[in-house]
């Protein structure tokens, strides 16, 4: 199994020996920093031999942040909590702490939400990477143009996107980068935004409910006697048992140190929290949600529509101007988005759904893995013509003539290769792009109505959408932001 060679896994915390033991930061689920997820697929991350990448794309969460106000009014409470109760003693050194912690803001009012330095580091990092990773699909010192989510609680996901093009571009980059944040609360962006969701009334994240309420049932009752056990004059609640894996994530990647929060519980503790981040995804925003794993399929279609048409493709806009689109797609927006946008790519289709009550050690799901702060999901088209004496059987070709059965498609979660449900036959177990255009379909086919499937009803609105802001930077709700 190989590396990407210019990946930053050269430079990861963890080596050798070292990385077979348990390291609490890559189980936080959505709470913790980005890590090369591991190779849990066995498949390499190099271009199988005898193919090229010709276009490469990717959607990323924003990078690590400080936390939002109702998840930092919540340690404020524990604190509170904590210094009220004036006396916790403890025998555990794990513990001890406690009766003096305080949150790592130094400036809440102004931090709150933003991105941290450490998503700094993350997205500069990112931005290198993928410029030495696809050197020969961007020209020095030429244009770049990038979408992001108009996230309107922060600025934290354009900023990501800002910090991306700052590594990919370089010194020039707020002269030559663009990047449109596409406005998902107006009409003009129905189902064409990096926030389909924004503007679909029956969409309600569950954050996994009943699902992680059953299994939190379950597994924080335990943690939470074995930790009162271990300390007088405090009370830990169900509550503060998740908070505990939580603030081990932001703390220790806000400070730039290890959080003590992530000493306090076990190897097992931890992995049953880690499974209560896996439903809070699957059912709240993921497969275990019709609506969460369909509300993002118009943007993958619009997107791998791009694909087809090609690394040459240039597109008259709606404004009738040329657009000489990007040969890399770089694209931000938030954990829910991102995790719909997994969901309706189908790696994850032939995978059982997720009990409540039991944690399947060998399932493939794992947010961990996925929706880390700067989570990313990237798509690789390649073109494999030494590949061609094999050609994958049961292509159905679409009307674009510009795949030939030499194209495939990759996909990585945070730099690791996972093969498309059905569709693993082609080259270091890529998919024809054909096929996968028409597995896309198939799944729009299934809605059928998107307006319906949201209960949508502006008349405006199409039955049947697909994206083109890959293809037009004169979209409506497209905002420019410089880097
Ligand atoms: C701390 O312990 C002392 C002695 O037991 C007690 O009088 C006092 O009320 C306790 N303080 C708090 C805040 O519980
Ligand atoms: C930035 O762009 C200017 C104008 O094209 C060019 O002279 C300069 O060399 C560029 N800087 C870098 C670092 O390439
Ligand atoms: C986004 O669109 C909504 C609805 O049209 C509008 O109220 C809001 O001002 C827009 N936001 C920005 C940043 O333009
Ligand atoms: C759909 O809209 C109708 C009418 O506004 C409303 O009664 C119903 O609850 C909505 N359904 C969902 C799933 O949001
Ligand atoms: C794109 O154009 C280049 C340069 O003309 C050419 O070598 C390449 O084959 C073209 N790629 C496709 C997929 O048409
Ligand atoms: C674009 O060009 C077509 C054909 O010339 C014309 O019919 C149309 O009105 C133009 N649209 C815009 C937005 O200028
Ligand atoms: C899990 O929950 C289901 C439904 O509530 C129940 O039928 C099943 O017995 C439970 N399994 C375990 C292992 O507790
Ligand atoms: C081809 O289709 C058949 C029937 O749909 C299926 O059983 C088989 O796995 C497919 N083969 C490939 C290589 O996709
Ligand atoms: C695509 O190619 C096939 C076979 O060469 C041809 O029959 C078909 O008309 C072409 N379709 C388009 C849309 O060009």
């Amino acid at each position: 199994m190989g590396r990407f060679s210019t990946s930053i896994a050269a430079v990861a915390l963890v080596t050798g020996a070292a990385s077979q033991q348990f390291d609490i930061l890559r189980h936080v689920g959505g709470n913790g920093q980005w890590f090369p997820g591991p190779e849990v697929t066995g498949i390499s991350s190099e271009t199988p031999e005898g193919c090229t990448v010709e276009l490469a794309g990717f959607f990323s969460r924003h990078g690590s942040r400080y936390p939002d106000r109702g998840a930092y009014n919540g340690w404020v409470d524990l604190q509170t909590r904590l210094q009220a109760s004036g006396n916790l003693t403890t025998s555990d050194p794990s513990l001890a702490f406690l009766s003096t912690w305080s949150p790592v803001l130094s400036d809440p009012a102004q931090q709150i939400a933003q991105i941290s330095p450490t998503g700094y580091k993350e997205l500069h990092a990112m931005g290198a990477t993928w410029r030495l990773r696809y050197a020969h699909l961007y020209d020095y010192n030429t244009p770049f143009t990038m979408w992001a989510n108009w996230y309107a609680s922060s600025p934290r996901v354009r900023d990501s996107a800002r910090l991306f093009a700052q590594g990919f571009i370089g010194p020039n980059a707020t002269t030559l980068g663009t990047i449109y944040a596409l406005n998902a609360s107006d009409p003009a962006s129905w189902m064409n935004s990096l926030g389909t969701s924004d503007l679909c009334p029956a969409y309600r994240d569950s954050e996994g409910a009943p699902y992680t309420t059953v299994w939190n049932e379950k597994y924080r009752p335990p943690i939470r006697e074995r930790l009162n056990a271990l300390v007088t004059g405090f009370s830990f609640t169900d509550d503060d048992v998740s908070s505990i894996p939580y603030l081990c994530g932001f703390e220790t990647q806000i400070a730039g140190r290890r959080s003590p929060f992530c000493d306090i519980l076990t190897e097992e503790e931890v992995l049953a929290y880690e499974y209560a981040q896996d439903l809070r995804y699957w059912y709240g925003a993921g497969l275990g949600y019709d609506i969460g794993k369909s509300t993002m399929l118009p943007v993958l279609a619009g997107f791998v529509q791009r694909l087809v048409d090609g690394p040459n493709a240039t597109y008259t806009t709606s404004s009738n101007t040329t657009f000489v689109p990007p040969k890399v797609i770089a694209n931000f927006a938030n954990d829910g988005q991102i995790n719909q946008l997994i969901a309706a790519t189908g790696i994850f289709d032939n995978e059982p759904s997720l009990s409540a009550n039991f944690s399947d050690p060998d399932r493939k799901f794992r947010a961990s893995r996925i929706v880390t702060m700067r989570g990313t999901v990237a798509f690789e088209r390649l073109s494999c013509p030494s590949a061609a004496a094999t050609p994958p059987q049961n292509q159905t070709y679409t009307a674009s003539n510009s795949t030939s059965p030499n194209t495939y498609i990759r996909l990585l979660l945070n730099d690791v290769v996972y093969p498309v449900a059905n569709c693993a036959d082609g080259p270091g177990s890529s998919c024809s792009l054909a096929k996968y255009q028409s597995i896309v379909q198939g799944k729009m086919d299934a809605v059928g109505d998107f307006k319906k499937m949201c209960n949508a009803t502006n008349p405006a609105f199409e039955t049947r959408p697909v994206a083109t802001f890959f293809r037009d930077d004169t979209v409506e709700q497209g905002i420019p932001i410089k880097p």
